[in-house]
């Protein structure tokens, strides 16, 4: 078991209430965010598109699941590392299917790999929870033509190269940069988040 795994199954039921007084505004920013982008035609994201599919990976309690159902999606499946933050998400009635000891430091389940419209990711990429490499986990369950956001913690971001790494992934195809913003309102009162909005690309007819 990591520490983070035995930090969070711990730290479980008092989770949402804890956050919740540190002002954690990371997962309604995000779907926000998203739901800005679809209105603007930027992102082929709505809950009226047919059999529209999400992953909330390292879903934590399902806040992000809680906001997108709000926002009318229905089938939003989640993955963590920590079952007790699995159980959490489960009580919040959001996820369809949901999967614990999942560690996005690995590829993610064979299965899940291009099973997704949308792939949302928030909170994670922050103190040394995961690798920026860890993105092309992310890249590999979305389905091609699909969309990515998540979040970097400002500290992750300025420590870890992750610039460098999501920008690898856009010079051999593998993403495209659709949108970002940056110092934007994430845990307490400080702009401490970034957040990144990806297109996996559809396969090029002919490509080789
Ligand atoms: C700050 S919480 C964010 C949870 C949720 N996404 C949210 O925004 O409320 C971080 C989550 O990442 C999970 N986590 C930490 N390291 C992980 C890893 N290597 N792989 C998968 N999940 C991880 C933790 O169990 C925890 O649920």
């Amino acid at each position: 078991m990591t520490s983070h795994q035995e930090r969070y199954d711990n730290w479980a039921p008092d989770y949402n209430k804890d956050v919740a007084a540190r002002n954690y505004d990371g997962p309604e920013y995000m779907v926000e965010y998203l739901m800005e982008l679809a209105d603007a035609n930027k992102v082929p994201v709505s809950p009226s598109l047919p059999d529209f599919k999400i992953l909330d990976v390292a879903c934590g309690s399902g806040l992000v699941g809680q906001m997108l159902q709000k926002k009318g999606f229905s089938h939003i499946d989640g993955t963590d590392l920590s079952q007790g933050m699995i159980v959490e998400a489960h009580h919040s009635g959001a996820y369809q299917t949901l999967m614990a000891w999942i560690n996005l430091n690995q590829p993610l389940p064979f299965f899940l790999h291009g099973q997704y419209d949308l792939t949302v990711c928030c909170g994670v990429f922050a103190l040394d929870f995961v690798e920026p490499k860890s993105l092309s986990h992310l890249v590999q369950v979305t389905k091609p033509g699909g969309t990515i956001i998540m979040s970097t913690k400002t500290t992750y971001y300025d420590t870890y190269d992750f610039a460098g790494y999501y920008q690898s992934l856009v010079e051999t195809g593998a993403l495209e940069l659709v949108d970002y913003r940056m110092n934007k309102p994430y845990l307490g009162t400080e702009a401490d988040g970034h957040y990144w909005v990806f297109n996996v690309p559809a396969a090029q007819e002919g490509a080789a």
